[in-house]
């Protein structure tokens, strides 16, 4: 199987990528490099995956058509869209909104004409977020929820792109699949995100800017785990009329104030914290309903923080010494 792959190389499309080629699959990967984090990193994820057999790069913006819709015809053996490509972060979007519009709103409607486009696509899976649930006060948050109250511009542009797809699903019986991640971490992190933010922190003897004293909670879900429901999805085509929109998370909210001391604990040196109010952007507490992506697929979370903070912070550990 062929599985056209984007975002891949970032954070956990490099993880979603090892993982279809160690079962055998080929993947062909695009990502634009955005400078958005360190492009080292996503250099670094990239020349991972160029070493194995069956992946090959595309160096492309899938917000332009004019490049996107032409691979479409020039890889007619793609059966499986795998789109992660994104501009994340919550906060960021106060900073570049534009920049958020282009790729997840103008990206998710290229890669649904990408998809039309191609003979044999079997299903589409992408990358939508628990940030569409706002501040929603009914936990855990379930797929049947409302989701028309976003706190951040990241959270309306992914629910846009949820429902620009439903209505291909609706127009064109496209088989698709978007999932809500929640908060993930792990190994190849994403430096703009609280774990890595923490454990620099810590070990650079800075202080750790806690929000509500580190009382907000999230759902903070191993990149593993997140691995293993995205090709369980993958391997179950939506009905094409009927689109499908998934939560994957740990379906365990967990204080970050914890996070932070399994962290300490991890890395062996204690956080000077700092207390400061809870932005705008960011919501209290984020929890999810597994149940539906769990009768799909049979996922199931196996990596409770005490096994997954040290292994990312093993990981980090070594990448800040040179890799
Ligand atoms: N990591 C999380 O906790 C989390 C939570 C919710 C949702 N998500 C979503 O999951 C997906 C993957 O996130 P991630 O954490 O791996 O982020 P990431 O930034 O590490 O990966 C995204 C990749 O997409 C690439 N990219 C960005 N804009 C692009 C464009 N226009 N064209 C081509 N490539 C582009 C980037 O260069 C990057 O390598 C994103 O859609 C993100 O919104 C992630």
């Amino acid at each position: 199987m062929t599985i056209l792959l984007t975002g891949a190389a970032g954070f956990i499309g490099m993880h979603v990528a090892q993982a279809l080629l160690a079962r055998g699959e080929r993947v062909v990967g695009v990502d634009n490099l955005t400078p958005y984090y360190d492009v080292r990193l996503k250099q670094a994820r990239l020349e991972r995956l160029q070493t194995q057999a069956g992946f090959s790069f595309v160096q492309a913006d899938v917000a332009d058509r004019d490049v996107m819709l032409p691979l479409a015809a020039s890889r007619p053996e793609v059966t499986r869209v795998v789109h992660l490509a994104a501009q994340p972060g919550v906060r960021h979007s106060l900073v570049d909104p534009f920049a958020y519009v282009e790729a997840n709103v103008m990206g998710q409607l290229v890669m649904l004409e990408f998809a039309r486009r191609q003979p044999r696509l079997e299903h589409l899976v992408y990358a939508s977020s628990s940030s569409v649930y706002g501040g929603n006060r009914k936990l855990p948050f379930a797929e049947s929820d409302r989701v028309d109250h976003p706190v951040s511009l990241y959270a309306a542009t992914k629910r846009s792109a949820e429902l620009i797809s439903e209505s291909y699903a609706h127009l064109f019986g496209l088989s698709q699949t978007g999932l809500r991640f929640f908060t993930v971490y792990g190994p190849w992190g994403r430096p703009d995100m609280a774990p890595w933010m923490f454990a620099d922190a810590i070990i650079s003897g800075r202080p750790v800017t806690l929000y509500d004293g580190g009382r907000l909670k999230r759902d903070f879900t191993f990149v593993d785990d997140i691995v293993a429901g995205v090709l369980g999805c993958l391997d179950h085509p939506a009905e094409g009329a009927r689109p499908r929109v998934l939560n994957i998370g740990n379906n365990r909210s967990v204080e970050v104030r914890h996070f932070v001391e399994v962290l300490e604990s991890a890395l062996g040196r204690r956080a000077v914290i700092v207390d400061t109010p809870r932005p705008a952007t960011d919501v209290e507490e984020t929890f999810a309903d597994i149940s539906a992506i769990q009768a799909l697929c049979g996922f199931t979370p196996r990596t409770p923080i005490e096994v997954g903070v040290p292994r990312f912070a093993s990981w980090y550990l070594s990448w800040r010494e040179g890799g």
